[in-house]
């Protein structure tokens, strides 16, 4: 849907609504109104003019400096503001507040909600701070508020705990929730460099900010700590109430001597429940090598939450980044349009299946288990080129007795249908003991 369409489809709506019968739903999309126009806030602003043109109208793009933001890829209708009394008094349905900290932030959500607006928040230090208060809020005036994003980016780690994994009792979460943190430390561990290093590092590749004391010292990771401890327990955790401890000391030697353990060193967020007790925190820690904590690299993020009745759950993915992030913005607003019975569904394909195969075109490992004889290599090298299939590697282990010896050919991509004729025709030969196995490689 272009955005031309959304154009039309706003101006008619327009003429038709006024902000106290305007109830978005199955006769007109949602307005939508974007406050900051920063990283998350362009990538927002994309997804909902390309893919949800049809069901989401931006009205408005508010920001400071507002000259200097504007660009021609967004419709010509959307008002672009520097005022955000103009996001209050429009008819907009749904406020997302983009653009971070505590204040105005905080105060442009709330007088958002006290209007009826709902509000999607990307805003972890906001909600691990205010949330209940700002949630009571929405209540009270019919609104919502939404914060997927605030807690592992595009992962939808706190859909999942709260809708996915309700049926159980969450008794424990850990997780890797700093990019910045997981980035200096697996670097440390990869390259031996220092910590001063490894920031200086992730500063020039733009995995940590100038002043990364935030991320360093667990700050980041204890307000979404604080948010995932809310979701998962139902309890009312306060920030404060949750330590926070820095990266900084952790050396070279530590990283050593955790290898020597079978560890290695992350930084951990977690929480446990025990009895009336819940203990949280964010500090460096030893993690097994072998966990799926140690295994997060560079600015992934992982939550591992573990319930009394369904066990471990594994959450991971893309924690940060314009586009992740947005991601979850946007299914955020999908939610809160369905409550409204807007048909908010997400849209098909853009070029409609026709067909379904199975047909992959892969890499593939073939294992043969031949009686040997010399010129077996040279006639699946004749068949393999006869399908136009090239062979990437032979393999084969001393040991075997000469009568039933394995050997390996790796092949060069090629499709599914081109690789079984070929092995149609090679499992004719009669040198075989076993029929071969092919399988494909993934990459
Ligand atoms: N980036 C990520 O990967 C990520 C991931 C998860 C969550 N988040 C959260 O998403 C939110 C936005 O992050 P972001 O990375 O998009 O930040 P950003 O790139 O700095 O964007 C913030 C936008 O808000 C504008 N802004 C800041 N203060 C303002 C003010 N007082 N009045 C009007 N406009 C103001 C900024 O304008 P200027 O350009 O003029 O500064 C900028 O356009 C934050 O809450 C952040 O914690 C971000």
């Amino acid at each position: 849907m272009s955005s031309d369409h959304a154009l039309r489809f706003c101006q008619e709506d327009i003429v038709v609504s006024s902000p106290e019968v305007a109830q978005f739903g199955a006769n007109r999309p949602c307005k939508v109104a974007l406050a900051g126009f920063g990283t998350v806030g362009q990538s927002v602003a994309r997804i909902l003019c390309s893919r949800f043109a049809q069901q989401f109208c931006l009205t408005h793009v508010f920001n400071r400096r507002i000259e200097q933001k504007k660009t021609d890829w967004v419709p010509n209708h959307v008002h672009w503001t520097d005022r955000f009394e103009h996001v209050l008094n429009s008819d907009a349905d749904v406020v997302l507040e983009l653009v971070g900290g505590l204040d105005p932030a905080g105060e442009w959500v709330s007088r958002a909600l006290a209007v009826g607006k709902s509000v999607v928040t990307a805003n972890k230090q906001l909600i691990a701070r205010r949330g209940p208060e700002l949630m009571q809020l929405a209540r009270e005036n019919g609104a919502h508020l939404l914060y997927g994003a605030s807690v592992a980016g595009g992962i939808p780690v706190l859909q999942g705990l709260q809708d996915g994994l309700a049926g159980d009792r969450i008794l424990k979460i850990r997780g890797i929730l700093n990019g910045t943190c997981n980035y200096i430390l697996t670097e440390m561990e990869r390259s031996q460099a220092t910590f001063s290093d490894a920031l200086e590092q992730a500063q020039a590749m733009g995995f940590a900010e100038a002043d990364a004391s935030d991320d360093i010292d667990g700050f980041d990771a204890r307000a979404k700590l604080t948010i995932l401890s809310r979701t998962a327990f139902g309890i009312n955790v306060a920030i404060d109430q949750v330590f926070a401890r820095s990266i900084r000391e952790v050396e070279q030697v530590d990283l050593s001597h955790a290898h020597d353990l079978g560890c290695t060193i992350r930084q951990i967020s977690r929480a446990e429940l025990d009895g009336e007790t819940l203990y949280a925190g964010v500090q460096p820690a030893l993690v097994p090598e072998a966990s799926p904590l140690a295994r997060v690299s560079g600015s992934q993020n992982v939550v591992v939450s573990t319930g009394e009745f369904g066990g471990e759950t594994i959450f991971s993915g893309r924690g940060a980044g314009g586009d992740p992030t947005a991601v979850a913005v946007v299914s955020d607003l999908l939610w809160i349009a369905r409550q409204n019975g807007l048909n908010a569904e997400t849209p098909s394909a853009k070029t409609p299946v026709k067909d379904v195969s199975g047909d992959f075109t892969t890499a593939h490992y073939v294992r043969f288990r031949v009686n040997d004889r010399p010129g077996i290599i040279a006639s699946l090298a004749n068949i393999f080129a006869k399908y136009t299939i090239n062979i990437d590697a032979v393999l084969q282990r001393p040991g075997y007795s000469k009568s039933s010896l394995p050997f390996v050919i790796t092949l060069e991509p090629c499709s599914a249908a081109t690789m079984s004729e070929a092995m149609a025709e090679i499992r004719q030969l009669d040198f075989h003991v076993h029929p071969p196995l092919d399988l494909p490689i993934l990459t």
